[in-house]
């Protein structure tokens, strides 16, 4: 290995977005890059898994490439090739894995292999450092996951996941049938600022031992958004809001890359209510187990990551509540928040100097667990 300046080029293709990062010493960012396919999946109103591997294969090269050239380094000054090995779309993963594996191997760089979920609480330690001292509890929000972690002493334990819909599935599924955009979460975001949140009373399902399934284990602090998304269906039948949303998937249809702008006057004051009242309640339970969870396990800090944590009443609700109960609270940036490879190095930084390195018959794991339970 050549003297440590700690240079790594992270890999991240585990989802929809194809990226690539040189980040120095687990923190210093010197490039990030971030190939979006949200056009290509947009009119499915969700991720293809074909068309991410595809599409993933298409990027790969370029993206690296552009990663390299806006650190101003080369291959050969890099000491090692971080790369997400799960969880995600296996296919689009494998993408990121065997190109990581093929670097390593032509370059003779050591591999290492990183939890997409590790580079989620990553994206916020990056930026505050402190929080990584002592215990925390992280909750991970995002398109595919929910997930609470007690993280102390760089390790993980999973007191809490959702049984059915990750948070941001749900904002996805309710901007689609309200005939938004997609990715949702933005659009739900942008509109909810003009609706009334007490117009709509949801309730979120309370998850009961007893009530799950006999014989397998539900987590203290489990969460479940499926119920909310049906309770926001019943609402659009019951008040035949259908032509409504038709007009406005027509209307945004014709218009070039459109956005929540676009949508609002084709949104009356119920269809805004109706969105505001279902971002409060996906925030307020988030918000209420996650606290209940760092009271209950002792936790000194709380951290927020994952594309879900962008939204802008999460953060105002959680920092709100952090104030109150004098819990430190620490968010990614909005650029760290979503997928990116930055925070992929990040997490590979404590097993780079470690020298945890990956062998070079590493392969994609889609449904990789992150921590003890
Ligand atoms: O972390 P991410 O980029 O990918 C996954 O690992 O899933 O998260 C994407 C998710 C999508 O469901 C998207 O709708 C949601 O994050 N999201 C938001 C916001 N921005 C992105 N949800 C609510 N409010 C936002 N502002
Ligand atoms: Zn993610």
């Amino acid at each position: 290995m050549s003297e440590q300046k700690g240079l790594i080029l992270a890999i991240e293709s585990s989802c929809d977005e194809t990226a690539a990062a040189v980040v120095e010493g687990g923190h210093r960012i010197l490039s990030n890059i971030v190939a979006s396919q949200i056009a290509i999946h947009a009119p499915y109103g969700g991720v293809v898994p074909e068309l991410a591997s595809r599409e993933h294969l298409r990027n790969i090269v370029p993206v690296v490439r552009a990663a390299l050239d806006k650190a101003g380094v080369g291959l050969p000054d890099l000491d090692a090739i971080a790369v997400t090995e799960g969880p995600g779309l296996a296919g689009a993963l494998l993408v990121g894995v065997a190109y990581a594996k093929s670097l390593a191997f032509a370059l003779n760089k050591p591999l290492l292999a990183v939890n997409h979920l590790e580079g989620h609480i990553h994206a916020v330690l990056m930026a505050h450092r402190e929080m990584g001292n002592g215990r925390s509890l992280a909750l991970v929000v995002s398109g595919g996951h929910t997930h609470l972690y007690v993280v102390e002493h760089g390790g993980y334990r999973n007191v809490g996941a959702t049984l059915d819909d990750a948070a941001g599935e749900a904002f996805d599924k309710v901007a689609k049938l309200l005939g938004l955009g997609y990715p949702g979460g933005p659009w739900i975001d942008a509109l909810a600022t003009h609706g009334d949140p007490t117009s709509v009373a949801f309730t979120l399902t309370q998850v009961k031992q007893k009530a799950h399934r006999p014989g397998t284990r539900v987590d203290r602090f489990a969460f479940s958004f499926s119920g909310i998304k049906t309770a926001v269906l019943r609402f659009v039948q019951i008040h035949d809001l259908y032509p409504s949303i038709e007009l406005r998937r027509e209307a945004l249809a014709v218009i070039p890359s459109p956005g929540p702008a676009d949508a609002l006057p084709l949104c009356d004051a119920r269809t805004l209510g109706l969105i505001a009242s279902f971002q409060r309640a996906v925030v307020e339970d988030l918000k209420r187990k996650s606290f209940q969870a760092a009271e209950a396990l002792g936790a000194e800090s709380i951290l927020v990551s994952g594309g879900v944590a962008a939204n802008r009443e999460l953060r105002a609700r959680f920092a709100e509540e952090a104030g109150r109960k004098g819990l430190p609270i620490a968010f990614p940036t909005m650029a760290l928040s979503t997928d990116n490879a930055a925070m992929i190095a990040a997490a590979a930084w404590q097993q780079f100097q470690a020298g945890g390195f990956a062998a070079l018959d590493l392969t994609a794991d889609a449904s990789l667990a992150l921590g003890t339970k």
